[in-house]
């Protein structure tokens, strides 16, 4: 039976990536086999944050599930669209009386995947341990679901390792968002669960995260406030291919996507 593939892309950095990803997602999806796929996707909008409109093109251009990170509420038009639209998620370690939700169970090639979005807590924002949310949402949703995967939006990699490691017998695949760097750790560990540290960006060549350099250069020569504006180079994507065997639901390889 064939496998079941769960491809994963880092941060989506402006229109340009979005309009990229809209040429070429689903021809990659198509090379690659990919049964199901997650979009981090918290900076695609015009001056950072997601918006409705790119959420929709994300999905049409083929992400199933769209995660997000510390800029999440950053455009106001999203707040409702969270409530609205199951697929976009935010952190699930925010307050619950915010809005949308950290978790969903979509169908996807005949398995039930959870996707869960986890935000760090080091160097961030200092909200509900990632831990334990991890534990809740995977007890609550227990016989709802036949794979988990998380992404974890975070700054410190031993926050992202400890709790890689703290879920790998109950998670299938397991990535690091947020610093727009891809990291050489990608393995599969002992439990059976695909691991990276970061998974890198889906963004512009020859900038700072995604930034033009020449901004972030000056400010870290004269410590001036600058405003950001998306570098205009040719867009890269960095994401990484799990393969789970569909009899054991466990990952028994990894590989790193670019594209
Ligand atoms: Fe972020």
């Amino acid at each position: 039976m064939k496998p079941f593939t769960i491809l994963m892309l880092g941060d989506v950095v402006g229109q340009n990536a979005l309009a990229y990803l809209e040429k070429n997602l689903w021809r990659v999806r198509g090379e690659l086999g990919a049964s199901f796929a997650v979009v981090n996707g918290e900076n695609v909008a015009v001056g950072n944050g997601i918006d409705p409109a790119s959420a929709e093109r994300l999905f049409r251009a083929g992400a199933d599930v769209i995660t997000t990170g510390n800029h999440v509420f950053r455009r106001k038009e999203v707040k409702s669209y969270l409530d609205d639209e199951p697929r976009l998620l935010r952190p699930a370690n925010y307050p619950p009386a915010c809005y949308g939700s950290g978790a969903y169970v979509a169908d996807a090639d005949g398995l039930r995947v959870l996707t869960v979005n986890l935000l760090g807590t080091v160097y961030m924002d200092p909200l509900a341990s990632p831990f334990e949310v991890a534990d809740k949402i995977l007890a609550e949703n227990k016989g709802t679901y036949d794979l988990a995967v998380v992404d974890f939006h975070a700054e410190a990699t031993a926050e992202k390792i400890a709790l890689g490691h703290y879920l790998s017998d109950r998670v299938v695949a397991f990535a690091g968002t947020h610093t727009h760097v891809a990291t050489a750790d990608l393995t599969v560990l002992p439990a059976g669960c695909g691991y990276i540290t970061d998974l890198g960006m889906c963004g512009p060549e020859g900038t700072v995260l995604g930034v033009k350099k020449e901004l972030i250069i000056e400010h870290f020569t004269t410590k001036m406030p600058v405003r950001h504006e998306i570098g205009d180079g040719k867009t890269v994507c960095h994401g990484a291919l799990f393969t789970v065997d569909r009899a054991t639901r466990r990952c028994i390889a990894a590989r790193s996507v670019v594209f």
